[in-house]
Order: structure tokens, then sequence, then C-alpha cells
């Protein structure tokens, strides 16, 4: 596996990897790895001839108030993880190598960077989305592969790769979950004991919504039982449940027609949790 710490040692892996035309599959990551980013990887490598996983932990997508500095990092770990599956190679540049101190352009979808999780952290899908960019250009990958539990950032990507006409095919991996149901997250580590046990109410309420919209009730219903299920467990500080169309983040008000996505944030302790679940109407059943 290479190990690349600064651009040109990125740059130069990818002329080795993507000689005789192989496609490049790139895996971007912040780290502290889990069986959710090693299904992002299994997905790249099954999808491409080589894959690259970046990893770092990048301040721009964090708040003044959040949580960069206790952000878990396994760098060892990581890297023994990420050898065992095969991985061709891996950049972990720091946060100087990234960005130039007077770096001032950004990339920023204005809607969809604005609501929903935009909303409790201003700011936070700029970073993602220059970030991205900036990895995109340096790895110039085929295929890119991204958690659909990150579904805001996952709608974001693919929109600025549309506007910007960027050639990377942006690919969404299923959630992988633990058994009781909680999303896999590198931050699930930071709950308290006693939040991890109730954390799996998420998905329970995630599904009790998506069978309401599956029985035709509205979207304000759906939103209601969420919320209602979540607040059953006196730990959850719900920031948000919202109901939207699963493609575009559009508002969706009555019963919906097409396929919507149930989005929840919840901090339990000082760790906000994010999670969704895809909804399909009685008319958009297969
Ligand atoms: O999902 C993440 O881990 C990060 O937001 C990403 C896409 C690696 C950008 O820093």
């Amino acid at each position: 596996m290479i190990i690349c710490r600064t651009k040109p040692e990125l740059r130069e892996a990818r002329v080795r990897l993507g000689a005789d035309r192989a496609t490049v599959g790139l895996v971007p990551t912040m780290g502290y790895l889990h069986d959710g980013h090693m299904a992002l990887v299994a997905a790249a490598q099954a999808a491409c001839d080589c894959v690259i996983v970046t990893i770092f932990v990048n301040p721009t997508q964090f708040g003044p108030n959040e949580d960069l500095a206790s952000y878990p990092r396994d760098t060892n770990r990581d890297l023994a993880m990420l050898e065992a599956a095969g991985v061709d190679a891996v950049f972990l540049p720091g946060p100087d190598e990234m960005y130039a101190p007077d770096a001032e352009t950004i990339v920023e979808p204005s809607r969809l960077s604005r609501i929903l999780i935009g909303r409790l952290r201003p700011g936070h899908f700029r970073g993602v989305a220059t970030v991205v960019t900036k990895l995109f250009n340096l790895a110039q990958p085929h295929r890119a592969f991204f958690g659909q539990k990150d579904y805001q950032q996952l709608t974001v990507i693919r929109r600025f790769v549309r506007d910007l006409d960027i050639p990377v095919e942006v690919t969404g991996v299923p959630i992988v979950r633990e058994t009781d149901g909680l999303a896999m997250s590198s931050r699930n580590v930071r709950l308290a004991k006693a939040d991890r046990a109730a954390a799996p109410v998420l998905f329970a309420a995630l599904q009790d919504g998506q069978a309401a919209i599956a029985a035709g009730e509205s979207v304000a219903h759906a939103r209601r039982t969420v919320r209602a299920q979540i607040a059953t467990s006196q730990a959850a500080d719900i920031r948000s449940v919202d109901v939207r169309d699963a493609a575009s983040l559009g508002q969706v008000d009555g019963p919906p027609i097409d396929p919507v996505v149930i989005l929840v944030a919840v901090r339990f302790g000082d760790v906000l949790l994010i999670d969704n679940i895809v909804a399909h109407p009685p008319e958009a059943q297969a």
C-alpha cells in the first residue's frame, strides 16, 4: 500500500496506479474507520481496478464550537485495516498540506448547504464541498464512494459534481448498522454508556416513519410519528426531524407521491447523531 502525505506524492501514486487505463476509485474519509467505511472500500474495489482512500479530519467543515479537537483519531489502526483490505494507496495530509494559509476559494451549493444540517451547522457543507473538490482534483478518480448515512452530504456532492461538470461518477453506499440498528459512525465511540444504549431509538423511529409513508400517511403524520418515538428516550435532545423529497431534498406536503427521505439529527450528551431512511409512498412502491 502506497502511503502519501503530500500532494506531489499523491499525484505520483495516481499516475502509477492509473497506468494501463486502470479505473481509479476514491474513498474520502476522516479516519477512525469502521465497517461503514470498509463497505465503501469494498464497493470501490468491486467497481474499480484500484482504490485510493483519503484520511483527513477537515477543519473547515467544523464550526468553532464543534468537536474538531475531540474527533476520534487512530491512524495506525486505520492504516492496518486498509492494508489488510488490499487498498492501493492512502492519502494522509495534514491541514497545512491541504490548505494554503491565504486560501480564499470555496465551493458552496447555495440552497442545499443552508437547509437541514446546514442550518444546524452553518458553513459545514461549504467545508465538505471545498475539500471534496480538492480531493477530486488531486486524486482524479473515475469514481468516488460516499455513505448514504450522510444523505445531505451525498446530495450536496452529487449536485456540485453535476453543476461544475466534474468528471467523477459519485456512488452512494447503503448505511451499515450495528446489530441493534444504530448507524455506524466514528462519533458513536464518544457516546456515554447510557446514551449508546438509548441511541437505537433513532432507527426504530425511522422505521415507524417509513411504515407510515408506505401506508399512505402524510408527511406531517410521519414527522410526528418519528418525533414522538424519539421523544420516548429522555436522553435524546431532538435537533431536527424532516421529511423531504428524496432526490432534491425539497419540501413536501400532504401524502407524498414520490419517494421521500426522513432525516433526523439528535444530540445524546454532546454527540450529534444523524440518521435517515428512504420511504416509498404506496404509488411509488415497486
Ligand atoms: O463524510 C466524511 O467523512 C467527510 O465529510 C468527507 C466526505 C471525507 C469530507 O471531509
